[in-house]
């Protein structure tokens, strides 16, 4: 399978860039086709701003959308990895859904409701944050978070989330269980794919 692997963070020294090695070697090991972009390395502009909406509507999609729009249409499966930043994406991520799952590419208004253009389309998250678990699991944060990426943004484009891990209390955690947290998830990684 054609895999594309969405990763933001700054720091290539982080736990998240660990997740990220550990996801890409799990996936070539078994054989699959693995294309990561960096959003941080590629310095991805994150702005949808009025010269962007303006091109669009004139039918002609601006040049680094163009290119990060191309992957998805290769990919099989989409991945998203990132940490978790007020209860949500990370702007650069949040600014490349707003700009690249754009209207006419990902999403259209048909006559029956939403038209899904990203069906057939499989996708995984792989989040960390600093909350513990149970916490997040107690207060519905951690529905809340599945309910905005798997539904709002994968769903809503016909992508099928296939696997959405959470891992809490990272920055807390020791180094025998940030060994753990790799462990799940290339155990996921290599039995879902
Ligand atoms: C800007 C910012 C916002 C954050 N917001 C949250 C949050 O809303 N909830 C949470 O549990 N942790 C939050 N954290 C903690 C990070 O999620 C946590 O440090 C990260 O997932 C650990 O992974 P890393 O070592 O790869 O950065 C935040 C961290 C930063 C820098």
């Amino acid at each position: 399978m054609n895999h594309l692997i969405v990763y933001a963070h700054p720091n290539p020294e982080s736990f998240n860039h660990a997740i990220l090695e550990t996801t890409v070697n799990a996936l070539r090991k078994k054989g699959h086709e693995v294309v990561v972009r960096d959003l941080y390395d590629i310095d991805f502009q994150p702005v949808l701003n009025p010269q962007d909406t303006a091109a669009m509507k004139a039918g002609q999609t601006p040049e680094d959308i163009k290119t990060e729009q191309e992957f998805i249409t290769r990919a099989d499966v989409i991945t998203f990895i990132y940490p978790i930043w007020w209860t949500g994406l990370p702007a650069i991520l949040k600014g490349y859904v707003d700009r690249v799952f754009s209207y006419g590419f990902a999403y259209a208004y048909g006559e029956a409701g939403i038209d899904q253009l990203l069906k057939g389309k499989k996708g995984l998250i792989i989040n960390t944050h600093g909350a513990p678990k149970e916490f997040y699991d107690q207060i519905g944060m951690t529905a809340g978070l599945k309910i905005t990426s798997d539904i709002g943004i994968f769903d809503f484009t016909g992508i099928e989330t296939v696997e959405h891990l959470l891992f809490g209390n990272v920055p807390g955690a020791g180094e025998a269980a940030l060994k753990d947290i790799l462990r799940q998830v290339e155990d996921t990684v290599t039995s879902v794919f």
